[in-house]
């Protein structure tokens, strides 16, 4: 992919289709106008008023993520032009951007464009340039990616997809960061895609290793990876027990990323669900959606592309990732419910339901943040529970967290990187549901809230760290396509990880 600025005219820049945004402001008499982008304006006059004309005639509405095309006849030099809508413009957001942006680009990729060019940024929006500028190219790159290494004749449009992206921006104007920052962030996020898209035979713990040490080569960072008898020495009870019922060897993930003085700890450790397939175990979950359940480690490729995306644009900070990775596999060696497992830090959890596996793996990866790391902030992310689903369906993520300023700079970064998170109860009265007879903890709490007592029980490993707790189940995958994406993986918690963690370094 060849993608650059460029601070030349619309009478200069060439290629196959241009996209600018175009929003909607309020007129002083209170009538909606259309706001569009500064290039947009240049098209407009050159081609006599025809975008403005498509909304005054009522075909173009300006909503997020409408488009519409029209052929500039050799008046430019480009063959189309494709507005696309950006909503109110007091309400422009990078959500707005990167989704219109991503439609757009999709749409001229299956339609046959191989050179594009981006003008969507907006003068009077509330949101800062520089932002718009990289929502807009990282909305670019995330639209046209695709999952097709398994077909036998791919094509992206007729064969060779987009290829070359042109970025629109102002004389005398430095967008190089947001450049190189939307080109890390989306190419982070489309590694974890691929993560998650790949085939649960393909993508084993053995192989999610491979892929996170060849990161460490690429970027020169630490890795280790721990096997069996390690893990055993370690105490990591939780792990080995979800894992004892399958033929693929668990692994234990460790990448090291230092862009700043050594330290005691590092500034932030983050902790990803590996679960690589889900069935569930002995307490097996019903056929009919447990294919999608390959998506069970998209947590963990989430820390891992945040720290890709890190590594890329090298922030004065240390972050550290922890994967633990295993398939939950039902067999004559499995773990059953009523085993009493026992965790890295010494506590023990009675099983209940062995399709509760992410609480045992991530409780022996946080106590590892803990002892071996001295984590003082913790993020874990995990496709933890069903239960958020109900609660937030596929718009907005689950965050516990047990610090107020954590929650807030989380929440924050979401919004730059156009992903929402809610916060959701630690009360101490969901732990009784997960008080255990024989045991330290029970591992469920049943049906009611049940992502709450999930966290209940993570709490337990995190000492006294400042804790975020993630859950993204329903957001990692969407099961039918939509204008602005592929069926399948988004990638999701990529972007606002690496955001918070730029954040984070500048401070
Ligand atoms: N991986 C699942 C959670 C999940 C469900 C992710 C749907 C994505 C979509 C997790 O391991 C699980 O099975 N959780 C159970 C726990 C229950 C048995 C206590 C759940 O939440 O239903
Ligand atoms: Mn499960
Ligand atoms: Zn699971």
């Amino acid at each position: 992919m060849d993608i650059r600025l460029t601070h030349q005219s619309i009478e200069e820049v060439a290629g196959d289709a241009l996209i600018v945004g175009a929003a909607l402001k309020r007129g002083e008499s209170g009538q909606k106008k259309l706001a569009l982008s500064r290039v947009g304006e240049a098209v407009d006059r050159a081609l006599g008023g025809l975008l403005s004309e498509l909304y005054a005639g009522g075909e173009f509405k300006g909503e997020v993520g409408e488009l519409a095309s029209v052929y500039t006849m050799g008046k430019l030099r480009f063959r189309r032009i494709v507005v696309v809508g950006l909503g109110a413009l007091e309400k422009v957001q990078p959500l707005q951007l990167l989704r219109a942006c991503s439609t757009a680009a999709r749409h001229l990729q299956s339609t046959g464009a191989h050179s594009i060019a981006l003008a969507c940024d907006l003068q009077g929006a509330s949101l800062d340039e520089e932002m718009q500028v990289q929502a807009e190219i990282e909305g670019a790159l995330l639209g046209i990616y695709t999952f097709k290494k398994y077909k036998r004749s791919h094509t992206n449009g007729n064969g060779r997809g987009i290829e070359q992206i042109q970025v629109m921006v102002e004389r005398g104007s430095h967008y190089e960061q947001a450049l190189e920052r939307a080109v890390a962030l989306a190419e982070a996020t489309n590694f974890a895609r691929d993560l998650v898209n790949e085939p649960p035979n393909v993508l084993t713990p053995t192989e999610l290793a491979n892929r996170a040490s060849l990161v460490a080569r690429q970027f020169d960072l630490d890795c280790q990876v721990l096997d069996r008898p390690q893990m055993q020495e370690l105490g990591m009870g939780g792990l080995l027990g979800v894992s004892q019922g399958s033929a693929e060897p668990a692994k234990f993930i460790i990448l090291h990323y230092r862009g700043a003085p050594e330290r005691e700890g590092s500034d932030l450790v983050l902790v990803g669900k590996g679960i690589t397939f889900d069935t569930g175990g002995i307490s097996i979950k019903p056929a009919e959606r447990m294919h999608e359940m390959k998506g069970d480690m998209a947590g963990a490729a989430a820390v891992i592309g945040a720290l890709y995306a890190t590594a890329a644009l090298k922030p004065a900070i240390n972050v550290t990732v922890l994967v633990p990775t295993t398939e939950n596999m039902p067999s004559g060696t499995a773990y059953r419910p009523g085993d009493i497992l026992r965790i890295m830090n010494g506590k023990t959890i009675e099983i209940v339901n062995t399709d509760a596996e992410g609480r045992l793996v991530l409780a022996d990866a946080l106590s590892y943040a803990i002892e071996k790391e001295h984590a003082t902030t913790i993020i874990d992310v995990a496709t933890l529970t069903g239960g958020i689903v109900i609660a937030l369906g596929n718009t907005i993520a689950g965050l516990f967290c047990n610090d107020d300023m954590l929650t807030h700079d989380i929440i924050k970064a979401g919004r730059e990187a156009g992903e929402k998170f809610w916060r959701m109860p630690l009360d101490e009265e969901y732990a009784e549901a997960i008080a255990s007879e024989v045991a330290d903890i029970k591992q469920t709490g049943g049906k009611p809230a049940s992502s709450a007592t999930a966290a209940k029980i993570l709490e337990h490993f995190v000492g006294n760290a400042k804790w975020a707790h993630l859950d993204i189940a329903g957001m990692d995958y969407i099961d039918s396509k939509k204008p602005y994406q592929e069926k399948g993986a988004t990638g999701f918690a990529v972007r606002t990880l690496a955001e918070l963690i730029l954040a984070r370094a500048d401070s």
